[in-house]
């Protein structure tokens, strides 16, 4: 059976992961991979998390299944999180939550409902987006469109074009947009610019699709929903994807949760059991083990605040990161390298061309996406001269 089976290229990021691993160079530098890094290049255990999971296997008297929409103190946690409390009054009994192995997961089953309520439909994503999203939106059979988004010239987002490209998504069409800290980017929308979206999102009817990976490492935990609750407050439905990999390092336990927000009772109630049993055919059960130690921490005040502490100085590190390495890649290169200062979360484009970027790679042993996307949180006080001087060497 498996004798023509063809063998697949790895992922085109974990891919230069694991190159940039076997490369015997000292001095290798690894940009590539989303993951938040520390001054001493690891990627840490949130203190709160910590804590959590002391106190957990101190507690727990069971590894028996979750129920198939997750732990409730978690799902409660996540949505007022993302939602708000100001829209979850608003809307009250219409938001439905069910867990997910991660964000992808959330992705995943988000797509899977969509698909049962318009079977084929259209998925409007930007362009460019994180390409994790293409195999997860259409291997159920929603069909892809883009829109204009990132503009390289400006390296900014190109409001106009994604306004005009919008214009084209009607009824029954849904659109994804990145909650926050836009990947592969780093632009985002002004809160301005999402009210435009959501009024578009009202006047031509299309669904929004909000996925949220990063709240809380760009602007803050409040400032990074923004968007999401424009567009509760401004259209029926919405469906949201958020992950607590990033904001609560939580990567390898799979914690995430698909959020749904309906127009009445009726219809939460459909999109919950749609998600369940979806969940049902694609995994069963969510992990537990995440979602438990981020119910723990979004509740527990103590934990709670050690939590805002911890992450909001991660954000501050990755603002100061930014700052600078724009300035001295500007000492270095006499080049305008503000963008990098303005962008929020992790990524970047450095400008570089797909040869600059594989350039830098063999010559330099630095690794970053062919389209010279970065992860910003992955420099550190003992890498970022030598990442200066070869992005000045090759462009
Ligand atoms: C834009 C975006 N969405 C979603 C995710 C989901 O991540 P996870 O499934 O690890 O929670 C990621 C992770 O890198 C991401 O970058």
């Amino acid at each position: 059976m498996f004798e023509e089976l063809p063998v697949l290229p790895p992922d085109s990021i974990l891919g230069l992961a694991a190159e940039c691993r076997a490369d015997p160079n000292p001095e290798k530098v690894d940009l590539t991979i989303g993951i938040y890094m520390d001054e001493s290049g690891n990627c840490p255990v949130f203190k709160a998390v910590s804590n959590a999971q002391r106190q957990l296997i101190e507690q727990e008297t069971t590894k028996a299944y979750l129920p198939p929409q997750g732990y409730q103190p978690f799902l409660d946690g996540m949505m007022s999180l993302v939602v708000g409390s100001e829209q979850l009054s608003a809307r009250s009994g219409q938001v439905s939550a069910v867990q997910t192995p991660g964000g992808c997961g959330a992705i995943r089953i988000g797509a899977e409902v969509l698909q049962s309520a318009a079977p084929g439909a259209r998925v409007w994503v930007s362009d460019p987006t994180w390409p994790v999203h293409l195999p997860l939106l259409n291997s159920v059979g929603l069909h892809i469109e883009t829109y204009a988004y990132y503009d390289p010239a400006t390296k900014g987002v190109n409001f106009d074009a994604m306004v005009e490209g919008l214009k084209a998504a009607v009824a029954g069409d849904i659109v994804l947009l990145h909650g926050c800290c836009h990947n592969p980017s780093g632009a985002d929308l002004t809160p301005q610019q999402w009210q435009v979206i959501a009024d578009m999102a009202a006047k031509q009817g299309f669904t929004p699709m909000i996925d949220i990976a990063y709240q809380g490492l760009g602007d803050g935990l409040e400032a990074d929903a923004v968007g999401v609750r424009t567009l509760i407050a401004s259209v029926p439905e919405v469906v949201i994807a958020a992950s607590c990999s990033k904001n609560l390092g939580l990567y390898r336990e799979r914690t995430g949760v698909a959020l749904f927000v309906s127009g009445d009772a009726r219809s939460a109630e459909a999109t919950a059991s749609q998600a369940k049993s979806a969940a049902r055919r694609v995994y069963s059960m969510p992990p537990a083990h995440g979602g438990i130690i981020a119910g723990m921490v979004l509740n527990d005040a103590a934990l709670r605040s050690e939590w805002e502490a911890e992450l909001s100085s991660m954000c501050q590190r990755i603002q100061g990161l930014r700052t600078t390495f724009r300035e001295q890649l500007e000492a270095a290169t006499g080049r305008d390298f503000a963008f990098i200062a303005k962008e929020k979360g992790m990524f970047s484009f450095l400008g570089l061309t797909r040869e600059q970027a594989q350039q830098v790679r063999k010559e330099h042993s630095l690794y970053m996406l062919d389209s010279s996307r970065i992860n910003v949180a992955s420099l550190n006080a003992g890498n970022i001269e030598r990442v200066v001087a070869a992005v000045a060497a090759v462009s």
